[in-house]
């Protein structure tokens, strides 16, 4: 008996697995929560340890409270010394986000994780920062700088990546960069940190799987992807670049996403940062400025009807850019910001863990005969 084809759901489309208070993405609408606040609100009113601890709570902290989880973060941003040496021996034969995989994964592979997992969680959001500073800093001077225990954390990290305290600004900006991309759901890198987890593996390890996961250019990659694209059609007929693109299967990197089928929120904010540095930017930023807010137009013209919109990583390229980052660094920074999210999510799925095992419909064929290999008649 020949069994009935199930509906399968290409790339898990439309599938639920679980229920989750974490995150909700109204893609309808263009909206943004994280536990219920508005993403705008906690972009313009917060800061980065302040979500973290929302997402690892589900509540905002008191005043007592936030100073014990900086304390806590503070406290776990130093490197093992070996994770420097392998960082610096890396640097010039590897890309950044294959040394964050590997450096975090050492991290773990030292320390193991212990009992307390909720320490463990504010451990990693806390070194993937400083892991992400030390690629960034001992790739461009060869040097690492520790951190500085008098900083918080966004202005530490900038100084640990550029070796000198940031000005006001470029910490309220990172803020703001942080902040955005701390969680969205279960996207990609947050579903494989979930499987690894699922299978009761520890937390570095599911941390390891969603870096592994947002480095590719669909993802989380298409930040750099974005950066290089804006890069390549400059002084060229962007409409027509956008036509050859599409018409050869390619993707136009920065739009498009799987949830929102309207302007992604967080590019609505990134776009207004951009838009805000621009008496101050460089000329090289201005014209990325030009070259992205033409290319906007001409995607809104050819395929907006699609539910195609600019996503988070069409602006972010530029704004790190403002703040003199380089492009091989934007994935870094987003798994360094996404690390609340992950370990948000990975806590939740334990509660109730059950092993994620989904199912494939066997299309192949069944009681083939093995035939030694002498005998087999080879094309
Ligand atoms: N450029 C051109 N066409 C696009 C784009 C794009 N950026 N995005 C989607 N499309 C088209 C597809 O070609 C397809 O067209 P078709 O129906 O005529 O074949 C249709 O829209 C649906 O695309 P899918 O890939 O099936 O949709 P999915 O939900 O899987 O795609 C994705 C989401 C992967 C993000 C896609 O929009 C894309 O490739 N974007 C470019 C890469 C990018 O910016 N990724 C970052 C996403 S945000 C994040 O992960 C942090």
């Amino acid at each position: 008996m020949t069994e009935s084809k199930p509906e399968i759901r290409s790339g898990l489309d439309g599938v639920y697995f679980m229920e989750s208070a974490i995150c909700k993405v109204d893609g309808a609408n263009g909206r943004l929560y994280y536990y219920g606040y508005p993403i705008d609100e906690l972009a313009a009113e917060s800061n980065f340890e302040e979500v973290s601890y929302l997402l690892m709570n589900g509540r905002l902290p008191n005043l007592s409270e936030l100073s014990s989880f900086r304390e806590r973060m503070r406290a776990a941003r130093a490197i093992p010394g070996e994770v420097i040496d392998v960082i610096t021996e890396l640097s010039e034969r590897s890309t950044p986000m294959h040394i964050l995989s590997t450096a975090v994964d050492m991290i773990g592979s030292l320390k193991r994780e212990g009992p307390d997992r909720k320490s463990t969680y504010i451990e990693i959001i806390s070194e993937l920062s400083s892991v992400v500073a030390a690629i960034g800093s001992i790739s461009a001077t060869g040097r690492y700088t520790r951190p500085e225990d008098s900083l918080g954390h966004i202005e530490n990290f900038l100084y640990m990546l550029k070796g000198e305290r940031p000005n006001k600004e470029s910490v309220e900006i990172m803020e703001r960069m942080f902040i955005l991309h701390a969680e969205h759901s279960s996207n990609a890198s947050t579903f494989s940190a979930i499987v690894t987890a699922s299978t009761l593996s520890d937390i570095y390890s599911s941390t390891v799987s969603a870096i592994n996961t947002l480095k590719g250019p669909l993802h989380g990659g298409a930040d750099e992807m974005a950066l290089r694209m804006l890069n390549d059609m400059r002084g060229k007929d962007i409409a027509r670049y956008v036509d050859n693109t599409i018409a050869l299967g390619g993707r136009i990197m920065g739009f498009g996403h799987r949830v929102y089928k309207s302007y992604d929120p967080r590019a609505t904010i990134i776009k207004g940062i951009l838009e805000s540095v621009q008496p101050k930017a460089s000329a090289e930023v201005r014209e990325l400025t030009k070259t992205v807010l033409s290319l906007e137009a001409v995607m809104r013209d050819k395929v907006s009807s699609k539910g195609i919109w600019p996503n988070v990583d069409l602006f972010t390229g530029p704004v790190y850019r403002y703040l003199d980052i380089l492009p091989e660094l934007f994935t870094p920074i987003f798994a360094a910001s996404r690390a609340p999210g992950w370990c948000s999510h990975i806590q939740e799925y334990w509660k109730s863990n059950k092993l994620l095992r989904p199912t494939v419909f066997y299309t192949g064929e069944v009681g083939k005969r093995y035939v030694p290999i002498e005998k087999r008649q080879g094309e």
